[in-house]
C-alpha cells in the first residue's frame, strides 16, 4: 500500500492526490483520504483507482483544507471494498488513520475491544488498529503521541501508520516497523509531507527524514519534527538527507506508459550501472562493498542468493556467472520458502540480496534470518536508502533511476550487470579466470548498451508477431543455460501484464511435460542464439516443429538454421553467452508489452499485483 500525508499551509487535497497517483504502483485495489478544514473531518474512500476517488471526491465532499491523509491499498485483510479501503476512523468519529502492512493479532485485539463496547465496520486489522489507539487515549488519559506509542506496543506485526486527531488538528503521529516511511520538510519547516516513498513531495522539498524500524514521529505545523523509539519513548536524533531524485525521472517522458519507457531506458540504464566501476583501460573493476570485504568473498564456502519475482530470476542467471567465472558454489532461492525452511547457513556463507524496491518483506526477512546465523549479508537493490539496503552488511546499488511499471524491466538488466560486475572482480581475485578472457569480458560489457539499443529497434516487427498471437491462451518460452532464467523472465514478463498463461523451462526440458501441450496453436518463444548450445536448440526446435508448434525463434544477427524452421525470428546482436541475458531478454519484455497494449490490459498496473510487496 502507498501512504501520503500533508500539514501545512497549501491545500492538502492536491497534493495527496498527485502523491497517491505516485505510489500507485504499491498498490491500486482501492483509495482513500481524510481532509480536515478546520471544522470537518471528512473522509472518501472507495475501491479502485486515484482516479475513482477523485470523482468520488468531486461529487461528494468540500477538498478543501490543510491537513490530510491518504491511501491506496493492496488488500491483504478484507475484499477490496469501499468499506475496507483506508482511512478507518475510530468509534468517537475523532481519530483517523492511513495503513501500510499487517497487524497479525489483531483478531485477539477485536474480541478484547468487542468486549469493551467497541463496534467495526469493516473486515480491517487497520480498524482494530485505530480503536485500539483510541481505547488507550481514553483509558491512560494520554497526548495522540503516547497513545500511539503504547498501542503500537501491543501490537504484532508490520506497519507503517500515520494517525490524526480532529481536536489536536496542528500534527499528524506517524510510525514505522518493517514497512517504509520517509517525512519531507518544507523550506521554512513551515509545511510537512509524509509518504511511502519521496516520490509525492520531490518537487516541494529535496530535504526528507526517513524513519528507521521501531520509530515513531510527532509532525507539527510550524513545531518541526520529533522522532521518538516506539519501544522505550526514547527520543531520536533526526537526521535529514538531501534526496537526489527529481521529477523529470518519475515521469512517462512522451511514452505511452511507464513500461515502455524503462524498457528503453535500458541502455542507459546499464550504463549508469557500469559508470565508475568498469575502468576497462585500466582493466579495474571498483566496487567498494566488494573491495572492502573482499575476504568473505574468497573465504565463503557458497553463495546463496535470496529473491522475489523478476529478481529471483536475476539470481539464477547470477548462478550461472559466478560458478561459470568465479567458480564459486551458488544457491538461489525464493526468500519465502528459505526464509520459513529452517535453512542450514553458517559464518562461511554470502547471502546475496536482490531487490529492486529494497522492501520486498520476505527477502527483508531472509536477511534477517541469514544475519542472526553468522552470514555475511550483501544488497543488490535499485532504491537508495531502502530497508534491504540499510539492513544488509554491504552493497551495490543498480542505479537504474525510478522504476515505476509493475512489470520489472530495467531492474532486471541492471541487477544482472552489477552481479556480472562481482562475479568479474571476484573471479580476478579467486584467478579462475585468464586476464585476457577478463579483458575480453571488459570489453563486452562495455559494448551491450549499444547492443541493447540495437535489439530495441525490433520493435516494429515485434509489434507485428504480437498482433498474430495476442490471442494464444498459452505460451511456452523455452531456453538453455544462461538464457533458462530468461526464458523464465520472459514467460512471467507476459503472465503478469496480459494475463495469458505462460511457462518458462530449459529447452531440453521441455520434452518430459510441455511437449504435451504443443499443437497448431502453441506459440513457443525459443532462445536460439549462436553462442550457447545452439545446435541443441537448434534440435529442441525440430522437435517442436514436427509437432506443429509456432515457433518464434530468438536469434543472433544472420541466423540461417532456425530462420529456416520458425515462424518468425527477430535477431539480436551477437554477444558473449554470460552477457548475452542483457540482449534476449529485450524482445520477450517487447512482446509481452505489445501483447498487453493490443488487448487493452493496464500495463502499468496489472490487476492484483504491486510493485513493493511489503506483507509477506
Ligand atoms: C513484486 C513485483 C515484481 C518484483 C517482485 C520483487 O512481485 O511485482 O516485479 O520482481 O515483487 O520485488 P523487489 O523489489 O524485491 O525486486
Amino acid at each position: 500500500c502507498g501512504i501520503v500525508g500533508y500539514i501545512g499551509y497549501r491545500d492538502a487535497y492536491p497534493i495527496i492526490i498527485e502523491g497517491l497517483k505516485r505510489l500507485e504502483y504499491r498498490g491500486y485495489d482501492s483509495a482513500g483520504v481524510a481532509l480536515y478544514d478546520g471544522n470537518d473531518l471528512k473522509v472518501t474512500k472507495t475501491k479502485g483507482k486515484v482516479a475513482d476517488l477523485v470523482d468520488k471526491c468531486e461529487r461528494e465532499i468540500s477538498t478543501s483544507g490543510n491537513v490530510g491523509i491518504g491511501h491506496t491499498r493492496w488488500a491483504t485483510h478484507g475484499v477490496p471494498n469501499d468499506v475496507n479501503s483506508h482511512p478507518h476512523v475510530s468509534n468517537s468519529g475523532d481519530l483517523v488513520i492511513i495503513h501500510n502492512g499487517i497487524i497479525e493479532n489483531y483478531d485477539a485485539l477485536k474480541q478484547e475491544l468487542i468486549s469493551r463496547g467497541y463496534t467495526f465496520k469493516s473486515d480491517t486489522d487497520t480498524e482494530v488498529l485505530i480503536n485500539l489507539i483510541e481505547d488507550v487515549k481514553k483509558q491512560e488519559n494520554v497526548k495522540l503521541g503516547k497513545a500511539v506509542q503504547i498501542a503500537l506496543n501491543q501490537v504484532i506485526g508490520a506497519y507503517a501508520i500515520a494517525v490524526f486527531d480532529k481536536n489536536k488538528p496542528e500534527e499528524i503521529v506517524v510510525a514505522r516497523l518493517g514497512s517504509p516511511l520517509t517525512i519531507g520538510i518544507g523550506e521554512n519547516e513551515d509545511e510537512f509531507f509524509i509518504a511511502s516513498d519521496a516520490s509525492p513531495f520531490i518537487e516541494y522539498t529535496k530535504n526528507a527524514v526517513y524513519l528507521e524500524d521501531e520509530e515513531m514521529a510527532i509532525v507539527r505545523f510550524h513545531k518541526g519534527i520529533k522522532v521518538r523509539k516506539i519501544k522505550d519513548d526514547s527520543m531520536v536524533d533526526t537526521y535529514v538527507q538531501k534526496l537526489q531524485i527529481n521529477l523529470e525521472q518519475i515521469e512517462k517522458g512522451g511514452y505511452d506508459h511507464f513500461m515502455l519507457k524503462e524498457i528503453h531506458e535500458q541502455p542507459k540504464a546499464i550504463q549508469d550501472t557500469y559508470r565508475g566501476r568498469l575502468l576497462r583501460e585500466q582493466a579495474i573493476i571498483k566496487m567498494s562493498g566488494v573491495e572492502d570485504n573482499m575476504k568473505r568473498f574468497l573465504n565463503a564456502k557458497r553463495f546463496i542468493i535470496v529473491a522475489c519475482g523478476t529478481s529471483w530470476h536475476a539470481g539464477l542467471v547470477a548462478e550461472y556467472i559466478f560458478e561459470d567465472l568465479a567458480r564459486i558454489p551458488v544457491e538461489v532461492e525464493y526468500a519465502s520458502e528459505f526464509r520459513y525452511r529452517n535453512p542450514v547457513i553458517s559464518e562461511d556463507d554470502v547471502v546475496i540480496a536482490i531487490s529492486q524496491s529494497g522492501e520486498t518483506a520476505d527477502t527483508l526477512a531472509a536477511i534477517k534470518l541469514a544475519k542472526s546465523k553468522g552470514a555475511f549479508v550483501f544488497g543488490v537493490c535499485n532504491v537508495v536508502g531502502s530497508s534491504i539496503a540499510r539492513e544488509t552488511d554491504a552493497g551495490a546499488y543498480t542505479h537504474a533511476g525510478p522504476e515505476i511499471g509493475v512489470a520489472s524491466t530495467k531492474a532486471f538488466t541492471t541487477q544482472i550487470t552489477v552481479l556480472t560486475l562481482m562475479a568479474l572482480r571476484l573471479a580476478r581475485a579467486k584467478g579462475t579466470i585468464s586476464s585476457s578472457d577478463y579483458r575480453q569480458h571488459l570489453l563486452e560489457l562495455e559494448m551491450i548498451p549499444s547492443k541493447v539499443e540495437r535489439a530495441l529497434l525490433s520493435d516494429p516487427l515485434i509489434e507485428e508477431i504480437a498482433y498474430k498471437y495476442k490471442d494464444s491462451r498459452n505460451c511456452l518460452y523455452l531456453g538453455r543455460g544462461y538464457n533458462f532464467p530468461v526464458a523464465l523472465e520472459g514467460a512471467l514478463k507476459l503472465k503478469e501484464i496480459s494475463y495469458i498463461h505462460a511457462e518458462g523451462y530449459p529447452a531440453a526440458e521441455m520434452k518430459h511435460g510441455p511437449i504435451a501441450l504443443i499443437d497448431e496453436n502453441m506459440p513457443i518463444i525459443v532462445i536460439a542464439t549462436k553462442k550457447g548450445h545452439y545446435e541443441k536448440v537448434v534440435s529442441n526446435i525440430q522437435e517442436i516443429k514436427s509437432r506443429k508448434g509456432r515457433i518464434i525463434g530468438i536469434v543472433t544477427e544472420g541466423d540461417v538454421q532456425v530462420k529456416e524452421l520458425a515462424d518468425h525470428v527477430i535477431e539480436v546482436p551477437e554477444s558473449s553467452e554470460s552477457l548475452s541475458p542483457l540482449i534476449t531478454t529485450i524482445p520477450l519484455q517487447l512482446l509481452s508489452y505489445h501483447i498487453a497494449v493490443l488487448l487493452g490490459k493496464n500495463v502499468d498496473q496489472p490487476r492484483n499485483l504491486a510493485k513493493s510487496v511489503t506483507v509477506e
